[in-house]
């Protein structure tokens, strides 16, 4: 985290975690965040516990947002939620294409670009998740799968990618408790970055995501191309999640 343009962001995905009075202490906890150094932080809660969420963290420094969204605006599409609704929730952010999405629902690569701009089209900020799985890894193959994902992406050119944020989420590394290493996590950042650069957007900020902790968070964020963590398993924790926050 070296960049002065790229400031530091720390997002939780709580998955499909907590209950309403679980949801209710951890944001408590979290409202009471103060940022020491400009580190910005937010959740992204399950759809049900967004209205508690806005109500907890409105006027905190911490931000929100969902873990998914539709790519139709509205109509007949039973159980998708539009970006027109996030927006009623006054979410920052969403994540799109997260690898337990693209895995379980089959998204393809196409359909996250298509999240993407219907989340930009109502002012929601799309977290823009990539990363190779295990057999993709051991193959070699981390920055051919890398691309193939970003490419819908970088085809809409620098307007649109500025707006982003882009996460590094190696499959392999996801609830196992192995973490890339620093220098692992970096090799394929640096290769996110460059690709984001020949699109006109280098500033995009890029995060790593997979088996952070406060334990491992300061090795990873010393790490010039890493630009903060999307966090799952230690965002349940708000001790875990404030100290990750901290470094
Ligand atoms: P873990 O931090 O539990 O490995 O989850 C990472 C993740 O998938 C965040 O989106």
């Amino acid at each position: 985290m070296t960049s002065t343009t790229r400031s530091p962001l720390i997002i939780g995905n709580w998955k499909m975690n907590a209950s309403l009075g679980g949801s209710m202490v951890l944001l408590q906890a979290l409202a009471h965040y103060k940022s020491s150094k400009a580190c910005e932080l937010a959740v992204c809660v399950p759809f049900p516990y967004l209205a508690q969420t806005q109500e907890v963290l409105a006027g905190s420094l911490v931000s929100w947002g969902a873990q998914d969204v539709s790519d139709q605006p509205q109509g007949a599409y039973t159980g998708e939620v539009s970006a027109a609704m996030l927006q009623d929730f006054a979410c920052k952010w969403v994540l799109v294409g997260h690898s337990e999405r693209r895995q379980r629902h089959a998204e393809s690569d196409q359909l996250v670009a298509d999240k993407a701009v219907r989340a930009l089209a109502c002012g929601i900020t799309p977290v823009f998740c990539v990363g190779e799985s295990d057999a993709e890894h051991e193959a070699g193959e981390a920055h051919d799968v890398v691309l193939r994902q970003l490419r819908p992406l970088l085809d809409l050119g620098a307007d649109v990618v500025k707006q982003v944020v882009v996460a590094y989420e190696p499959v392999w590394a996801i609830g196992t408790g192995k973490s890339a290493t620093p220098e692992q996590a970096q090799a394929v950042h640096a290769f996110i970055r460059e690709c984001l650069k020949q699109s006109g957007a280098a500033e995009v900020r890029v995060l790593y995501g997979g088996s952070v902790n406060a334990a491992n968070a300061k090795s990873l964020f010393a790490m010039p191309d890493i630009d903060g963590a999307l966090v799952g398993g230690a965002a349940l924790k708000a001790e875990e999640f404030l100290a990750i926050a901290a470094i």
